[in-house]
């Protein structure tokens, strides 16, 4: 049996998103940038796609602008934002435990002469939204802070952030890539002017996201070229993808409630399960502010590593810090900001549920669990 609890890392396309993928494949060649009959069938495609992202999280259709993904949202929402004031360098206000994606932008930024203040979390790994107020600044140009924290789960108060942000007149970018698709986000009723998000993280195809740019905030393409997404983004659609993408957002607004619920009772059901037959474990991260699917466990003395391997043998696959480190063992960095030593974040392990899973395999993964945690206590002598 194979028992997949990394969705986290990235989740199975739903068939409903490959069969409107093949048939834009199949049937829709067109430029969407073309005058024609062809060019206008892709044009609509991409349109719907961009009303159904719109219609999941609340926007006007003319704020998506389609990118590879949330990598490259984050860094159109930075350095697009802030290449717009080429050479007026100022300050900026983000968290100690943004994704690599945000934290690698902003170092460039740093290099070229910008200020960042790097609000810390507490031990739950939640931000405070007086704390970020207190960091503003009068030369601050931008706040970005991530939503959902890809490692914990960890849900930070967006709305309170984005109200003192507000206040301020600054504009605020945040990252909702693990938010999207697992909360509902309305940003009718929230402040936020840049907004980045990825379909892999919720059953969509990879290689797709958005950057949600509200209104007409002024910032410089990074893909510099065509006319394409109303000047902000240089590069033929990829129109399949971003067809997936919309179809991936019809779902989501339809099952939302169901997936809560259900990614809920299973995570509690793996949690409860951990706590009642593996002894000194912990969870990282608030209990009470945290997506519905995402458990981070720290087994204390395991090394997670080996740990994550054992339970791959078994046919399980979870993570331990976020994917895109993996393979190197340093100690994740947000566990470190949330005051665990390296070891404790050495030997912390993320599960993340999604579609597919059931209860079944969740006591299946129980089953295994505790003589696998044995061992990999064993192999550090703990
Ligand atoms: C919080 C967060 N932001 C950004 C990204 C990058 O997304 P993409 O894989 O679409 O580039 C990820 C993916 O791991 C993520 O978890």
């Amino acid at each position: 049996m194979r028992v997949y609890l990394d969705h986290n890392a990235t989740s199975p396309l739903r068939d409903e998103v490959v069969e409107a993928m093949l048939r834009v494949l199949r049937g829709i060649h067109g430029n969407p940038s073309s005058a024609h009959e062809e060019g206008r069938a892709a044009r609509a495609a991409v349109d719907r796609a961009r009303a159904s992202v719109a219609s999941l999280i609340g926007i006007e259709s003319g704020d998506v602008l389609f990118t590879g993904g949330a990598t490259e949202a984050n860094n159109t929402a930075l350095l697009g934002m802030l290449g717009a004031r080429a050479g007026a360098a100022g300050h900026l206000v983000s968290s100690t435990v943004e994704h690599p994606s945000v934290e690698a932008p902003l170092a460039s930024l740093e290099r070229a002469g910008w200020r960042v203040t790097r609000v810390g979390v507490d031990s739950d790994g939640l931000l405070d939204a007086a704390q970020i107020e207190a960091a503003i600044e009068a030369e601050t140009a931008l706040v970005s802070i991530l939503w959902a924290n890809n490692e914990t789960g960890v849900l930070q108060p967006i709305e309170r952030i984005a109200a003192v942000v507000r206040a301020r007149g600054i504009p605020f970018h945040v990252d909702a890539t693990q938010a999207v698709g697992k909360i509902p986000i309305d940003l009718r009723k929230i402040p936020v002017d840049l907004l980045s998000l990825s379909a892999h993280k919720f059953n969509g195809p990879k290689g797709v996201g958005c950057l949600i740019a509200r209104g007409d905030l002024v910032f410089e393409s990074v893909l510099r070229g065509g006319p394409q997404e109303r000047g902000r983004r240089g590069g033929t659609e990829n129109v399949a993808a971003i067809v997936g993408l919309g179809v991936a957002c019809e779902i989501a607004e339809r099952e939302l409630p169901e997936r809560m619920r259900d990614y809920a009772a299973l995570r509690d059901r793996l949690w409860d399960g951990i706590r009642a037959k593996v002894p000194r474990v912990r969870r990282n991260g608030s209990a009470d502010s945290v997506l519905p699917n995402t458990l981070n466990v720290e087994f204390d003395g395991a090394a997670g590593e080996l740990l994550l391997q054992a339970l791959d043998v078994e046919g399980i696959a979870v993570s331990s810090g976020a994917a895109c480190h993996s393979g190197s063992i340093e100690p994740s960095k947000v566990l470190i900001a949330m005051g665990r030593s390296p070891e404790q974040a050495r030997g912390s392990l993320r599960f993340s549920i999604g579609h597919g899973n059931d209860a079944e395999q969740i006591d299946y993964a129980l089953s295994v669990l505790p003589d696998r945690v044995e061992s990999a206590r064993q192999a550090v002598g703990a």
